[in-house]
């Protein structure tokens, strides 16, 4: 880096410090602005920036080296990153894989001589009814084919002659098929804008608290935790300031219907952390996007300054004197447990994405120690629906515990994949008929992190009450080898842990070890034996959601097809 470019640099992150009063929660967009900019993060930088933050450098490398989208090492000026993931796999990602080396000269995991090209393996971008899908630094690639490699690559060769490739590489307008519709229409095309605020804010904040716990709505972004409860202890807490999250982490493999939502209708959404906002009583609103949507960000930051001019957010909101609510969109850095939401708040102060131990929950002791609420993007896209058409119309639609529509994302070996909107307490089968999905042999439910559900069981129903989902569903051919589902899925584990505690950090490791025993044929039954203790151990010592459901899919793939597995 020449010393011009240092300067400049260096005002650049005072200028993003200065925004949020020079404190911690700095330091993650700093990190982003040096690293796209620079494609490096150097040791003067990390000084500099630990300086102005007044913390150590050794912090600055530990957040730095903790998320894949800013570690340290000099990178190319195009970062090429391909989905390693189940769906994409699915789809044929080692072709592309292949002649992605060729062409660009590098093998994964390297860059080329002259700066120019980096190529990488990424976890899921959340493309999966299109893969293969890659990204190169913003800009994404979906259905990927050989042909269509050697397209892009010359593409970028052309760009960096033309001298385009000096730089950060401009964010692009989401590409078409990020912006994809769903299969089916959905009930949010159906809400008249703004129906669900307005009703809101004519009625006490307690009745609208209510009405969500009424509706019963449960959090969809896979636990399942009721939404009006959530509400109801933020709003009982007397601290502030107070915070809502908008959870766009959307991380688990198989899973793509917050991309579309968001694309979509982002108004629905901010609508729901608005209402919710009012409701708890908080001043702020915070979208929480993943790094491989940046390309989403600048439509959410526009949709933001419209309802700004609108009157929909800033002070006095509809009018109503003294309610004051903004909504701020935050950068993600690649890291899948930041989806969790201890390792989400975590990452919004500026620290590695490792969850927190709870209680307290974030309701008591959340952003900065105050009172916040997290929700799932598609949870606070429910809520205007139910303001506007009424808890009872929201309680006819799907199972008693599992109340209104489910978005369901799904990918794999069917002929419509895509985002579908059913009720829940749909049966598998009947999912997969609507999907094309009939000769199925599996269906992989709720991501990585969920089961695997063999044939026999596809009369079972998709609901909190049977089989609980965030709304993944990756579908299993018949001609597929379930150790290499089980493979795929265990080596995103070990690769996404944040090695914090000791059951997830190693038994995701020896899992995969033992996988490979498996596939090789050289693993005992007494070995087995093991494993499927060490899962146990795991299900119940880790510390959060991750190692605690990193091994059911794997344990779901030995219990059911046994006769895929050969033990010596
Ligand atoms: C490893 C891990 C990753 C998660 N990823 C997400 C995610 O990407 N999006 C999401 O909404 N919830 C995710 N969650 C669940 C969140 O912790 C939290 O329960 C959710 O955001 C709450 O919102 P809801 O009640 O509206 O579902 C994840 C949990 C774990 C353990
Ligand atoms: S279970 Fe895994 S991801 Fe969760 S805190 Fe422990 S090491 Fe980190």
């Amino acid at each position: 880096m020449v010393t011009g470019d240092r300067d400049k640099l260096h005002e650049e992150i005072r200028a993003i410090a200065a925004r949020t009063n020079f404190s911690r929660a700095s330091l993650i967009p700093i990190l982003r602005e040096v690293k796209e900019t620079y494609r490096e993060i150097d040791s003067e930088t990390m000084q500099f920036v630990a300086d102005i933050l007044g913390t150590h450098p050794v912090e600055v490398d530990a957040v730095a080296s903790f998320y894949s989208f800013l570690h340290p090492e000099a990178e190319g000026q195009y970062i090429f990153r391909l989905c390693r993931t189940y769906s994409c796999e699915l789809a044929g990602k080692e072709q592309v894989a292949e002649e992605l080396e060729k062409d660009l000269g590098v093998k994964f995991g390297e860059t080329s001589a002259d700066g120019a090209f980096s190529l990488e393996w990424a976890n899921c971008m959340g493309m999966c009814d299109q893969g293969p899908a890659m990204l190169v630094n913003e800009e994404i690639y979906t259905q990927l084919t050989p042909d269509k490699v050697h397209a892009i690559v010359a593409d970028y060769r052309a760009r960096l002659s033309n001298g385009k490739g000096n730089g950060k590489a401009a964010p692009t307008a989401p590409a078409e098929s990020a912006r994809m519709t769903a299969r089916n229409e959905l009930t949010f095309s159906t809400i008249p804008a703004g129906d669900g605020l307005k009703k809101a804010l004519a009625m006490p904040r307690v009745d609208i608290i209510d009405m969500v716990r009424d509706a019963k709505l449960k959090g969809r972004g896979g636990a399942g935790f009721p939404t009006g409860i959530k509400w109801n202890f933020a709003a009982a807490e007397k601290r502030g300031p107070k915070y809502i999250m908008c959870n766009a982490d959307e991380g688990e493999p198989g899973t793509f219907k917050d991309r579309l939502i968001l694309s979509e209708y982002a108004d629905l959404v901010m609508e729901g952390m608005t209402i919710g906002a009012r409701a708890i009583g908080a001043s702020l609103g915070l979208i929480y996007l993943r790094a491989e949507y940046g390309y989403l960000r600048p439509h959410l930051e526009g949709v933001i300054r419209r309802r700004k001019l609108a009157g929909l957010l800033g002070y006095d909101i509809g009018g109503v004197e003294g309610f004051n609510f903004n909504i701020m969109v935050a950068m993600g850095a690649g890291a899948y447990v930041c989806g969790e939401e201890t390792a989400l708040i975590e990452s919004l102060e500026g620290f590695r994405g490792e969850p927190r131990n709870r209680p307290p929950f974030p309701v008591v002791s959340g952003f900065l120690h105050r009172p916040s609420v997290v929700n799932n993007v598609e949870t606070l896209a429910w809520v205007p629906c139910i303001l506007s058409k009424g808890v009872d119309w929201f309680k006819s639609i799907g199972t008693d515990n599992s109340t209104g529509h489910k978005l369901f994302s799904v990918s794999g070996d069917c002929e419509r994949p895509g985002v579908y909107e059913f009720p829940f307490g749909l049966t598998i089968a009947e999912l997969l008929r609507q999907v094309g999905g009939e000769g199925a042999k599996a269906v992989q439910i709720g991501g990585a992190s969920g089961r695997c559900v063999p044939e026999k069981d596809f009369e079972r129903r998709l609901a909190f009450e049977d089989i609980p989902t965030g709304g993944s569903v990756i579908v299993i051919g018949p001609d597929r080898d379930m150790l290499a589902l089980a493979h795929n899925l265990l080596d995103f584990f070990v690769d996404e842990s944040c090695g914090q505690c000791t059951p997830c950090r190693l038994g995701n490791s020896k899992l995969l070890e033992g996988l490979e025993m498996l596939r090789e044929g050289t693993c005992t039954p007494e070995y087995l034996q093991d494993l499927k203790g060490l899962a146990n151990t795991m299900q119940v010592a880790s510390k959060c959601g991750l190692g605690q459901t990193s091994s059911v899919a794997f344990m779901s793939i030995l219990e059911h097809f046994g006769d895929e597995i050969n033990v010596r």
